[in-house]
């Protein structure tokens, strides 16, 4: 027997995405895997008003169980009603590569879904992207569909142009699949390390400063696509206090940098409706961790260190919603 993500509370992209676009701000994807994750997620959007969608990867899926995650997704819609506050809900999946995946969280409760053909030929992103855009429609679940390839940091994202998402392709893209959303490759890319520092340059202080977004192809794409939902993955910035944190105890992360915030605040205010970001999470998460037992050795309850991990996650999405999506205060 299938469930409705309707039964379940959530609601899909449509609504969120139209008032996106007309407000200028993104609504924040955030991945989740276990129980504090999705707490904090939920006690920022509801403490900032905020609209939400939950994400889950095939890698949350597997770690965790997808109906399992599912039932928590329902449980968030109560549990943001119970902090006092409703806010709009969805739950995602990101990056789907097949048909069966996305039709599996179509039947069991997902109001939106990913399907993630960069990969293909343009012909087989195309039907794939088509077949899955037939059955969620007929379950009125969205679907975001995906051109061009976010580069990883074995890449070359200043010189291998091919990579970025090309604007002549987008309109017979949409209009053929039938896609609520694209995402798209401006210069993003996932994880902690997204550029190589022969990439970067170096500010007077050492940091290193990653090469600007394309808003040039971004306006490009706009301007075929007036008012058409827009996606960024890969846009976690990096922090690099939390950076810090994780190395001043133990940690060993090196070169680590993401895209600066006031860029995606940038692309918040245009077409972009839906901004992923899942590696700042782990970084505050994993610095809070680190602090906790390098402090108190003693301490193994687990409560005591996922607590503030938690607490920390929830500061940063709180950050994320009011200064860089413009997401607080939508809902
Ligand atoms: O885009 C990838 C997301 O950060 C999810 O990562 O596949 O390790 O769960 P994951
Ligand atoms: P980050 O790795 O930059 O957080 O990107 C996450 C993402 O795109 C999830 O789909
Ligand atoms: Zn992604």
């Amino acid at each position: 027997m299938s469930t409705s993500y309707k039964d379940l509370g959530l609601v899909n992209t449509k609504e969120m995405f139209a008032k996106a676009i007309a407000g200028g701000y993104a609504i924040p994807a955030y991945n989740f895997n276990n129980l504090e994750q999705l707490q904090a997620i939920i006690q920022a959007c509801v403490e900032t008003k905020s609209p939400v969608i939950l994400q889950v990867s095939s890698g949350a899926r597997k770690y965790a169980n997808s109906n399992l995650l599912r039932n928590m997704a329902k449980g968030a819609v109560e549990y943001a009603k119970e902090l006092g506050y409703e806010i709009p809900i969805a739950l995602h999946l990101d990056h789907g590569d097949t048909f069966e995946l996305c039709k599996d969280c179509i039947d069991n409760g997902f109001s939106s879904v990913m399907i993630d053909g960069s990969h293909h030929s343009f012909e087989e992103n195309i039907a794939l992207t088509k077949k899955v855009v037939e059955y969620a429609h007929a379950h009125g679940v969205t679907v975001e569909g995906e051109l061009g390839v976010l580069a990883g940091v074995e890449d070359d994202v200043v010189a291998e142009k091919s990579h970025y998402t090309k604007p002549e392709e987008v309109i017979e893209f949409v209009s053929r699949t039938g896609v609520d959303s694209l995402a798209i490759s401006i210069g993003t890319s996932h994880g902690a390390n997204k550029f190589t520092p022969e990439q970067c340059t170096r500010n007077e202080n050492g940091i290193l400063v990653p090469p600007p977004l394309r808003f040039d192809i971004l306006e490009e794409i706009e301007k075929k696509l007036p008012g058409f939902p827009i996606v960024l993955h890969g846009s976690s910035s990096v922090p690099q206090e939390h950076v810090a944190t994780i190395n001043q105890y133990g940690g060993a992360l090196k070169d680590a940098v993401g895209i600066p915030e006031e860029q995606l605040r940038k692309a918040a205010k245009s077409a972009v409706c839906k901004i992923n970001i899942d590696s700042d999470g782990r970084l505050a998460m994993t610095a809070a961790i680190r602090k906790v037992f390098a402090e108190k050795p003693g301490e193994f309850d687990p409560r005591k260190y996922l607590g503030p991990a938690r607490d920390a996650l929830k500061e940063l999405y709180k950050h994320k919603n009011e200064n860089v999506l413009g997401s607080a205060g939508k809902a």
